[in-house]
C-alpha cells in the first residue's frame, strides 16, 4: 500500500494511462484483474469546457471503483485550471497533468511532452492546478524533451515544490517516443531526491520486470502500458507477484477468450454495440496474438459490426488453436 494525498493506494501496480485504450471497460477489468490504481485516457481541457460529449465521455468515471486518476491535457493554464475544477466536480479523486505525450498534434499546441520544454509554465500550470483543487495532483512526465535536454529530474522537483502529490516517470524522451529501451536510472534519481511517490514506468513486460523496476529504482509504485493491451492478466501477475511473492500461471485460452467477450461486453454496455464492436476490433487482435490460427479469424471480426456474431468469433479462437 501508498499514499497519493490522502488516499489510500491498495498496492503499487498502476494501469498506465493510454488514448483510445483505457476506456471504462478496459479500467473495470483492470480493477478487477487487482490494479491499485487504474488511469483515463488524457482528457482535452479545452474539450471539457465548451463540453463537448466526446470529451465529457472519456472523463466519465461513473460507476467505477474508486480510486480512478482523470488526466488532463492542454497548456493554457486557465483553462487547465478550469477543466481541473470541472473534473474535480464530476467525482475524480485525482486529477493528473499530462506533460508526456509526444503525438505531434499535441506538441505542436504545446501540450504533453511541449511543457518539458517550458518548465516555467509547468510550474505555473501545477501551482495553479494544485490550488484549485481540493483533490490530489500528479504529474506524468518523460525522461525529457530530446537527449540534449533531459530534464525530468528539475520537473519532478518543480511538482514537489508546487504541491504535487506524485509523480510518474516514463524512461524516454519524447524524440524516442517508443523506441529505444526505456531508463531506469532516471527514475532511480528522481526516487532518490523526492519525497513525494514516484511511479515508475517503461518496458514492463512481464510480472518479473514488474518486481525488477521497484527493486532497481526504489519507486514507489509501477505502472504498466503495453503489456496490458489485451493482456490484463499482467495486472494479476504482477500483484501477486510483487505484493504477495507468488508467481502465477499464463492465461489458458478459455480465459483469455472468456475476458475477451467480457471486455465487449462492457464496451458495449457503456458505449452502445456500434461503437464498442468497431473499436473492440483492435482489443481482439491483441488477445488473439499468438493463437494458431487467429489471423482468420480476425479478418472476419473486423468486418463484423454485431455483438452476437463477435462473440461466435471470439469462441471459435478455442476450436481453431486446437485443429
Ligand atoms: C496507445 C497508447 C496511448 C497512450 N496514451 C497516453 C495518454 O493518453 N496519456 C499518457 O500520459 N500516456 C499515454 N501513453 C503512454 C503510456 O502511458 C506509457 O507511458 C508508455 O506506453 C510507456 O509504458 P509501457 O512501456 O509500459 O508501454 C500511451 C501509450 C500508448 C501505447
Amino acid at each position: 500500500m501508498f499514499k497519493i494525498g490522502n488516499l489510500n493506494i491498495k498496492n503499487r501496480i498502476i494501469a498506465a494511462p493510454m488514448a483510445g485504450v483505457t476506456d471504462k471497460a478496459f479500467r473495470i477489468i483492470a480493477k478487477e484483474f487487482g490494479c491499485g490504481l487504474v488511469y483515463t485516457e488524457m482528457v482535452s481541457d479545452k474539450g471539457l469546457i465548451y463540453e463537448q460529449a466526446r470529451t465529457e465521455a472519456i472523463a466519465n468515471i461513473n460507476e467505477e471503483e474508486p480510486p480512478v486518476t482523470v488526466q488532463i491535457f492542454g497548456s493554457d493554464v486557465e483553462s487547465l485550471v478550469l477543466a481541473a475544477r470541472k473534473i474535480e466536480k464530476l467525482g475524480a479523486p485525482i486529477i493528473d497533468i499530462n506533460m508526456g505525450c509526444p503525438t505531434p498534434k499535441i506538441i505542436k499546441n504545446g501540450d504533453g511532452a511541449a511543457l518539458m520544454l517550458d518548465l516555467p509554465k509547468a510550474r505555473q500550470i501545477i501551482r495553479e492546478v494544485v490550488k484549485a483543487v481540493t483533490v490530489p495532483v500528479t504529474v506524468k512526465f518523460r525522461k525529457g524533451f530530446s537527449p540534449d535536454n533531459v530534464n525530468a529530474l528539475e520537473l519532478a522537483g518543480i511538482a514537489e515544490t508546487e504541491g504535487a502529490s506524485a509523480v510518474a516517470i516514463h524512461g524516454r524522451t519524447r524524440e524516442q517516443y517508443y523506441s529505444g529501451k526505456a531508463d531506469w536510472d532516471i527514475i532511480k534519481l528522481i526516487k532518490q531526491n523526492l519525497t513525494i511517490p514516484v511511479i515508475g514506468n517503461g518496458d514492463i513486460w512481464t510480472a518479473e520486470a514488474a518486481l525488477k523496476m521497484i527493486e532497481y529504482t526504489n519507486c514507489d509504485a509501477i505502472m504498466i502500458g503495453r503489456a496490458s493491451l489485451g493482456n490484463p492478466f499482467i495486472f494479476q501477475e504482477a500483484v501477486e507477484l510483487v505484493e504477495n511473492g507468488f508467481r502465477i500461471e499464463p492465461p489458458t485460452i478459455e480465459e483469455r477468450i472468456n475476458t475477451a467477450i467480457y471486455h465487449l461486453e462492457l464496451a458495449s454496455k457503456y458505449k452502445g454495440e456500434a461503437l464498442a464492436t468497431r473499436e473492440m476490433r483492435k482489443h481482439l487482435a491483441w488477445y488473439s496474438k499468438g493463437i494458431k490460427g487467429a489471423a482468420k479469424i480476425r479478418v472476419a471480426i473486423n468486418q463484423t459490426s454485431n455483438q452476437a456474431e463477435m462473440i461466435d468469433l471470439i469462441k471459435s479462437l478455442a476450436t481453431i488453436s486446437t485443429e
